[in-house]
């Protein structure tokens, strides 16, 4: 096995795991310094490209940004989410995985799904790529409102078989997404695999947020969305002070001239 993936295992009831996106070289060079696992998601389609859904981000679109972000990476394990439509059956989400692992050097895949997705994930973990799960809220499945998971009885118990049956087939981490609080404890104390929420609780054994949110880079209203710091507000500062500099042709000066 993977000695990042033990020892991300090993945080499992000791310390939290710290999940953070990358989708460029410049973010993963400071994500890596803080993260167990830099991801490279699907969550790029709506951050970078506008799109109205995830399910519009390509295998290319995947490759290319994880090339970038591979770059940055070197202590944390690097995942890459498989995206919509490239995992329909175990033959071409083999054959994607491995372009993925190969193209990108990355060190696992991401997956949307529980049941649905049980040959997929088998198969794929059968043939030695390893894999991530995610529960929860599925932005690959979803059409129209976001909407909040594990609420009833039967949604609960069937996001708790899922976890089980995720585990069973060796994934080595699920990606807990908008799942109520008590859900998400009551799946984290069901499996010996770290859960990483988004939206689902503190009781997750680990967290993840799409750094551009965290930043304050990327406007949005979601209700999980904290943002830490706004770094927006200094990339403006820096290009007005840049800006200024120039029309009054104080930039560049001769210390910046050839
Ligand atoms: O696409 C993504 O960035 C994700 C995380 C937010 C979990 O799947």
């Amino acid at each position: 096995m993977n000695k990042k993936i033990k020892k991300i295992l090993k945080k499992k009831n000791k310390s939290k795991v710290i999940c953070l996106t990358a989708y460029s070289k410049n973010f993963a060079e400071i994500v890596d310094k803080h993260a167990d696992i830099t991801l490279v998601g699907d969550s790029l389609g709506s951050v970078l490209y506008n799109y109205d859904t995830t399910r519009k981000v390509t295998l290319e679109n995947m490759i290319e940004h994880s090339k970038s972000v591979r770059i940055g990476v070197k202590k944390s394990l690097m995942v890459v989410d498989m995206p919509y439509q490239t995992y329909q059956n175990k033959r071409q989400a083999l054959i994607n995985a491995r372009k993925i692992l190969k193209e990108t050097k990355c060190e696992a895949v991401k997956l949307e799904g529980g049941f649905k997705i049980k040959s997929i994930v088998e198969y794929l973990i059968k043939n030695k790529i390893p894999v991530m799960g995610h529960l929860g809220l599925l932005p690959q499945s979803i059409k129209g409102k976001f909407k909040s998971k594990g609420k009833t009885e039967r949604e609960k118990n069937k996001l708790i078989s899922e976890s089980k049956l995720l585990e069973s087939l060796g994934v080595f981490a699920i990606v807990l997404e908008c799942i109520r609080g008590k859900t998400a404890d009551l799946i984290t104390k069901s499996i010996s695999i770290p859960t990483i929420g988004i939206g689902s609780s503190a009781h997750c054994d680990g967290q993840v947020l799409v750094t551009d949110d965290l930043v304050g880079l990327n406007s949005t209203s979601i209700k999980f969305v904290k943002k830490f710091v706004n770094i927006k507000k200094e990339i403006n500062r820096g290009i007005k002070k840049y800006k200024l500099e120039v029309l009054k042709s104080s930039f560049p000066s001769k210390k910046y001239s050839y």
